[in-house]
């Protein structure tokens, strides 16, 4: 999800407009965590600052579980020196080649809902004794599950309420110190790590001033975060089928492209499966997600990761998901949207569980697209 655009123009709201907008119009209480509560075990019904997701990724990968193998990596490190983990979730002893579904959750820093989605995937996938269905999906995928991949701009939303809305990463150039002290906004720090790779960068909603939430960064791939997504997918590419970017909110399921309106060749198949996963999730909790390019649904968006591995690596399968809750459409300003309570955050999770099983389990193999 991302800042307001009526028509294509993109309207400049700062942080403090934007805060105060989650008090003029709250669609719910926006939810509040004190980080002094988050202590001891890992809650997987309440938000976790970043520390906490690391804890448990290295917890999980030490565990010997019957069935899976999890299998903990980073890769790359961010601005402020912080690993992008990744875990690899794969079927126990098995020589069988597998075709990889990669996922990865918070781009956006203040999107919440996704590293904690990623975590319940991660935790259903690697229970002891896991669901007919789960096991189902490790004997057919190996599951690649990035929770977090703007730690820097996630852990900068964890320090107070000043700065839970923040969206991009916490990278700075000269170019952007110089604004900062012309314009004295703190916004015009960071880059939006989903408008910086290489696949009509800078076009099309991704601005060049660094002052707007969707700023593109200086250039294709000036982003760790970026550069480190790219490099393992493209070091994965013959293994992978499908590759799925989660944010929030405004429940879609969509496909590339988010540069153009034409539809990519592979429009149809995608499309199909994409409705397979929606009706599953429907048919589970009664949620509504609609389906289309991201171009149509979203909003016309330049140098993201799905276009980008679509285009330039042929992964068949590519997909972007805004998940819950769904857009106002009598309020326009809603940042309480990015702020669900714990119970909406657990109830998205188990959707897009939902969804994504009946995504993998039909999904065309072997393909190219
Ligand atoms: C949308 O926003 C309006 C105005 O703030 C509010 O009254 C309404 O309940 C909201 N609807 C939903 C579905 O959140
Ligand atoms: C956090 O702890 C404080 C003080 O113990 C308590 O009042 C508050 O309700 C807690 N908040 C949450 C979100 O659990
Ligand atoms: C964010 O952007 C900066 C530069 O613009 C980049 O160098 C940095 O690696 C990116 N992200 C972070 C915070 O890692
Ligand atoms: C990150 O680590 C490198 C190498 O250890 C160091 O030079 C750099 O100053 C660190 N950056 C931050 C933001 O801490
Ligand atoms: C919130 O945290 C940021 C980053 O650490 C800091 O610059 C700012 O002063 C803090 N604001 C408040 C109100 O504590
Ligand atoms: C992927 O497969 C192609 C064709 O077989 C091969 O040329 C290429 O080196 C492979 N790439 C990687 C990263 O393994
Ligand atoms: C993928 O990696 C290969 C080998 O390093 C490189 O030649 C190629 O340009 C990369 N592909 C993309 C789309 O970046």
């Amino acid at each position: 999800m991302a800042t307001y655009i009526v028509g294509y123009v993109i309207i400049y709201v700062s942080l403090v407009k934007l805060i105060l907008g989650a008090e003029v119009f709250p669609r719910f209480k926006p939810y509040k965590i004190n980080i002094k509560n988050v202590s001891g075990l890992f809650d997987y019904t309440q938000y976790q600052p970043f520390n906490m997701i690391e804890k448990e990724l290295h917890k999980i990968s030490k565990s010997q579980l019957k069935s899976v193998e999890a299998k903990l990596f980073s890769i790359g490190t961010t601005f402020e020196n912080r690993s992008l983990w990744a875990l690899k979730i794969e079927e126990k002893d098995t020589r069988k080649l597998k075709k990889n579904i990669v996922i990865d959750c918070g781009a956006h820093a203040r999107e919440w809902l996704a590293p904690s989605t990623c975590m319940y995937i991660i935790n259903k996938l690697t229970l002891e004794h896991p669901s007919l269905r789960n096991t189902k999906l490790i004997k057919r995928f190996n599951w690649i599950i990035i929770p977090v991949l703007n730690p820097d701009g996630y852990a900068y939303t964890w320090h107070n309420q000043s700065t839970r809305l923040w969206r991009k990463n916490r990278s700075f150039t000269e170019k952007q110190i110089n604004f900062i002290n012309e314009k004295n906004d703190e916004l015009c720090i960071g880059v939006d790590i989903n408008r910086n790779f290489d696949e009509e960068w800078g076009g099309v909603g991704a601005p060049a001033n660094p002052c707007f939430e969707m700023y593109a960064g200086d250039k294709p791939f000036s982003e760790k975060e970026s550069i480190a997504l790219s490099n393992f997918l493209n070091t994965t590419i013959n293994e992978t089928l499908a590759y799925i970017s989660l944010h929030a909110f405004g429940l879609s399921w969509m496909t590339p492209w988010g540069f153009k309106k034409q539809l990519p060749k592979s429009f149809n198949e995608m499309k199909r499966v994409a409705q397979i996963a929606v009706n599953a999730m429907k048919k589970l909790s009664g949620v509504k997600y609609s389906i289309g390019t991201s171009h149509d649904k979203l909003y016309p968006n330049s140098g993201s990761s799905i276009d980008w591995a679509h285009s330039k690596l042929h992964i068949p399968y590519t997909y972007l998901i805004e998940m819950l809750p769904g857009n106002n459409k009598t309020s326009s300003i809603d940042m309480s949207s990015f702020m669900p309570p714990p119970n909406m955050m657990v109830q998205n999770a188990k959707d897009i569980l939902e969804g994504l099983s009946a995504m993998a389990l039909s999904l065309l193999t072997p393909i190219r697209m």
